[in-house]
């Protein structure tokens, strides 16, 4: 392959338009050809802001100058399209989580394998370097011997339509929030995690959970404990606490491209601070696709393995969680319906 990977896009989901569209246009190594949406007006409003053509999903499937589809699909509908696209001989860059449970996840990394085509989840707090400053530091040493781990992803809220309210579509609070601080936890403490109990607030109307908190345990013994939801105020954290120092990271696992972030690792009497330069994790996340795709997905196991394992955890989570009524709120929109997908102006709940 010469030249950028040519990416077309499969639904005009709120977080293509404000994150993931840009950074394919201003990364060097990727360029956006097609827009693809179920709505025709809504394809052509965001092709023609992103400077690309317009068409609906099987359109897509079948242009052979797309190289690769990023799938912002509600979870529920990323094997049925992914399976898709695979089949028609395109990479494919899915929003996390990769499929709603670890059996259809399997099954597109199957498919992917079988294909040599590169399948990823677009977790893109992972192509931040300051989470490998961080191991480092582990490695080093600088904490003592590492004792806990402690992660949360929280937010307020969200309008009475979004897709994380649906059952049907997959949403929930472990499978949209939870699976950043799970793939913390196996990035920080290892693959080799297991369940040890959990809770899961749900709305009993819906049958979605709204918020949730797990507790895991390590190969090693290292306990992780991770609070998940959209019933809180914002957090996006982790601590690892070590027996001789404690490492805080703030804004984790969504932070603004502009944002430096500041490694706060606090001793008995001594606090340093540790401050990295920005980085913007959706172009990290873009320009890493296309090297794998170059690389003809050669190596594409170890990153299959740890989506899949995200799933494994989730699937442990719902199965031994202890579930309790949660009284979300009704009938007060915190944003006007249909104000994200439909403009691609609004904030977001990843604090961006
Ligand atoms: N990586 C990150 O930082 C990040 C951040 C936020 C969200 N996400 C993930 O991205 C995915 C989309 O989230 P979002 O907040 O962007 O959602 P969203 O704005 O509701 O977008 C979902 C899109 O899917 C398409 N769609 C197809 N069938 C649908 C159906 N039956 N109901 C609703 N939409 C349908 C729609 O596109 P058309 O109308 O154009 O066909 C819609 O715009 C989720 O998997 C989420 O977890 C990732």
């Amino acid at each position: 392959m010469t030249g950028p990977l040519r990416f077309g896009v499969l639904g005009c989901a709120d977080i293509a338009v404000r994150r993931t569209l840009p950074a394919i246009c201003s990364h060097p190594d990727t360029t956006l050809t097609w827009v693809a949406s179920r709505d025709p007006a809504k394809a052509a409003r965001v092709a023609d802001r992103f400077g690309c053509r317009a068409t609906d999903y099987a359109g897509l499937l079948e242009r052979d100058d797309v190289d690769a589809v990023y799938l912002p699909l509600p979870p529920s509908l990323h094997l049925e399209w992914g399976a898709q696209v695979l089949a028609c001989g395109k990479h494919l860059l899915v929003e996390k989580p990769l499929a709603p449970d670890a059996a259809q996840a399997a099954e597109l990394a199957q498919l992917a394998a079988e294909s040599g085509l590169v399948l990823r989840d677009n977790m893109t707090f992972l192509h931040h370097p300051v989470h490998a400053r961080v191991r480092e530091l582990v490695a080093a040493g600088r904490l003592g011997e590492v004792r806990a781990l402690h992660a949360a992803f929280c937010f307020p809220p969200l309008s009475n339509v979004d897709i994380r309210y649906s059952r049907a579509l997959a949403g929930g609070a472990l499978l949209d929030a939870g699976v950043y601080p799970l793939r913390c936890a196996q990035l920080m403490l290892g693959e080799q995690l297991r369940v040890a109990g959990a809770v899961l607030r749900e709305d009993p109307d819906r049958g979605v959970d709204l918020s949730g908190q797990a507790l895991l345990v390590s190969a090693g013994g290292v306990p992780a404990s991770l609070a998940f939801g959209f019933e809180h105020s914002y957090g996006s954290w982790y601590t690892l606490w070590g027996s001789t120092a404690r490492l805080h990271l703030d804004r984790a696992f969504t932070p603004p491209a502009y944002r430096q972030p500041v490694l706060r690792i606090e001793e008995q009497d001594r606090v340093e601070e540790l401050t990295l330069a920005p980085y913007h994790q959706f172009e990290g996340s873009v320009g890493a696709f296309a090297a794998a795709a170059r690389d003809g997905g050669r190596d594409e196991s170890v990153w299959r393995a740890a989506a899949l394992g995200t799933l494994r955890l989730a699937d442990q989570i719902r199965d031994l969680a202890v579930r309790v009524p949660a009284q979300p709120r009704r009938g007060q929109p915190i944003q006007p319906a249909g104000s994200r997908a439909a403009t691609g102006i609004s904030a977001g709940h990843d604090g961006g």
